[in-house]
């Protein structure tokens, strides 16, 4: 064989290296392309809602039946989901307006860094500045997040172990299992500015309300009401649930997902075991619809009639998606195939919205508080942002 032929059938050879390397990363992601068409339509979707959107404010949620949106302020506990969404539909496709109307509402958003009446903060502004800092970074980015790591520090009670969720009465001291998902925040703080009494506090509340929040089964309670003052507990009770002693959907979800983080975090295989056990709850549950989209409650008391909670899957397919990765050959295998479950049935019809509905929000039927009469069955910022995170996960393994 000559040099010429040789080197045609070491290209030859290369090329179908290549082609079966691509062919078996495509087969064991199938619905890749359909996740880059969710990020176009989202694309689309935002610009409605941006265009919709009054100058001062952050989207809420939308009304279909009366065509009316609800729109909140800087302070509200989701006001960083729609820089965040923006953020992740822009990684994806590059519209330069989904970056421009993403720096702005950080803008409004920034003075919230000084906020100490909420445990929000990891949401509010890890969800929006912490990815700004991975997507479009800009050097203030590192001195918000530090000082929102701060503010939300400064509601540590090292007596009770946990950061307060609420401002409640005098003698409660309140902790909600959503609380789970504002450590995140510290754990970076801790990374960037080498003080470890950030870290420390993750892992005490961690500790702490995997020790109250949770029953035998691994289904958890959403309140928890300690004595601020001896640490005991007062009161396991819902706030958003049936009943004090159902498992609401999305606390679940939240304990799954921040289960995931402080075992991604920490490395101690205590929180994987937990993490695992509550997928375990949530995917072994009788009452989980095939679909894999949860009712609200997991006790709701008229399933199959019960409202769904779209954004409980949205958390849950995303969650998964990062567990899988830590977990051995078979649960992962089981993780990606439910996360893929749900992910499939949200892009399609009653979840996925019509083009240019749904007030330019991308999912719909979702539950934000039925004992409170509020946000049921409508958009939520939560449920489209971890909706496009857990599409972007399944898209970058
Ligand atoms: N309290 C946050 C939520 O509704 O999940």
């Amino acid at each position: 064989m000559n040099n010429y032929s040789l080197r045609f059938f070491q290209t030859l050879l290369l090329c179908s290296m290549v082609c079966t390397f691509a062919w078996s990363q495509q087969s064991n992601k199938p619905l890749s392309k359909l996740f880059q068409q969710n990020f176009k339509f989202a694309e689309a979707q935002y610009k409605v809602l941006a265009k919709n959107l009054p100058a001062d404010k952050f989207p809420k949620t939308f009304f279909p039946n009366t065509n009316k949106y609800e729109w909140s302020n800087s302070g509200w506990w989701c006001s960083g989901f729609y820089p965040g969404s923006l953020l992740y539909i822009y990684q994806q496709t590059h519209d330069k307006a989904m970056l421009d109307e993403a720096n702005r509402i950080l803008k409004l958003l920034e003075k919230e860094q000084f906020n100490t009446t909420t445990h929000d903060l990891g949401f509010m502004m890890f969800c929006s500045f912490g990815n700004a800092k991975d997507i479009a970074p800009k050097p203030e980015y590192k001195d918000i997040l530090i000082q929102s790591a701060k503010s939300l520090a400064s509601r540590f009670n090292p007596t009770v172990g946990c950061i307060k969720s609420w401002d409640g009465k005098k003698d409660e001291f309140l902790v909600i299992i959503d609380n789970m998902m504002n450590l995140e925040l510290l754990f970076w703080a801790t990374k960037v500015t080498g003080d470890s009494s950030y870290y420390k506090i993750a892992v005490t509340h961690a500790n702490t309300t995997m020790k109250h929040h949770f029953r035998p089964d691994f289904s958890s309670y959403h309140v928890i009401n300690y004595n601020g003052a001896t640490g005991a507990v007062q009161q396991k009770r819902t706030a958003q649930g049936f009943a004090d002693e159902s498992a609401w959907a999305r606390g679940q979800a939240w304990g799954l997902y921040g289960y995931t983080v402080m075992y991604r975090e920490t490395k101690n295989p205590i929180y994987l075991k937990q993490a695992q056990q509550i997928a375990k709850y949530i995917m072994a549950n009788p009452h989980l619809p095939a679909d894999k989209i949860p009712f609200w409650d997991y006790n709701a008391p008229n399933i199959p009639e019960a409202l769904r909670d779209a954004s409980a899957a949205s958390i849950t397919a995303s969650a998964l998606l990062e567990l899988g990765k830590y977990s051995n050959a078979s649960l992962k295998k089981s993780y990606f195939k439910e996360a893929e479950t749900i992910l499939v049935n949200l892009s399609k019809a009653p979840y996925k919205a019509r083009a240019g509905m749904n007030g330019g929000f991308v999912i719909q039927h979702c539950v934000g508080h039925i004992p409170g009469n509020t946000e049921v069955d409508v958009p939520l910022t939560y449920a489209d942002y971890y909706y496009f995170e857990a599409m972007k996960r399944y898209l970058e393994m």
